[in-house]
């Protein structure tokens, strides 16, 4: 979202509890020069990739750059195993070049933007007010297949309770389950569909069914 819009709010803030994340943003918004730096000889290569995986940064710089490459050059962007594809320019193939480049570009688009790392819990009541918008990308009820810490006792309860009692308007985006439907029914809801970004041999091109919901009246833009 952060990413994809072209009109951006006065007062923009990124959270999320992962601290790689937070961190590797930060990194981008504060230092991008020497993080470039860092990574100029960090080349695409299985040998590295395995060499990274094991090995354990010292500085904030060196924690983000790691993280950066591991993402970049895995399959699926999950940090976990080297990328390697038959076709196209995905994973480790991926120009580095351009992997610089855009460390530029993510850092101009950060200038305004501030980074937190707390919990939603806080968050959201922290910044809640009449005119704020929340755009919400939980992990989905079945998993969300992130490398993620937290994943496992994230409270999709604590979530509804805490928005639905907002001043300010949220949009959602979630996985298509009875559990999500029952959640936030009474609310907007739009069912849609995304290819599952991720091709193997099991999940060649498949759809993932997803939910927008909303406090706010949606149907009528989505279908416009
Ligand atoms: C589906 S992922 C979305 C990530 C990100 N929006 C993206 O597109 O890459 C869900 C995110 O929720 C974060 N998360 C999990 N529990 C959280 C919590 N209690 N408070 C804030 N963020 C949390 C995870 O760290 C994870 O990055």
């Amino acid at each position: 979202m952060l990413f994809y819009r072209d009109k951006w709010a006065g007062t923009e803030i990124y959270n999320d509890i992962d601290g790689r994340l937070v961190n590797l943003f930060r990194i981008v918004k504060f230092h991008p020069e020497e993080l470039k730096r860092e990574m100029k000889y960090m080349l695409s290569s299985r040998e590295l990739f395995k060499q990274y995986l094991s090995l354990e940064p010292i500085t904030d710089i060196q924690k983000a750059a790691k993280f950066l490459f591991l993402i970049s050059r895995s399959f699926g962007g999950r940090g976990q195993t080297f990328g390697t594809v038959k076709k196209s320019s995905g994973g480790a193939t991926k120009s580095h070049a351009n992997l610089l480049a855009r460390i530029d570009s993510i850092h101009e688009r950060l200038d305004k933007v501030l980074i937190e790392h707390k919990d939603f819990e806080k968050f959201i009541p922290e910044y809640d007010h009449k005119d704020a918008f929340f755009y919400c990308d939980p992990p989905y009820t079945s998993g969300c297949g992130y490398d993620v810490v937290t994943t496992g006792d994230f409270s999709h309860e604590k979530l509804r309770n805490l928005l639905k009692n907002i001043e300010g308007r949220f949009l959602l985006s979630y996985d298509d389950s009875p559990k999500v439907r029952e959640l936030y029914k009474g609310f907007e809801i739009i069912a849609t569909e995304r290819q599952n970004g991720i091709n193997n041999r099991t999940q060649k091109n498949k759809i993932f069914k997803e939910l927008l919901i909303a406090n706010y009246p949606i149907k009528e833009v989505y279908q416009g």
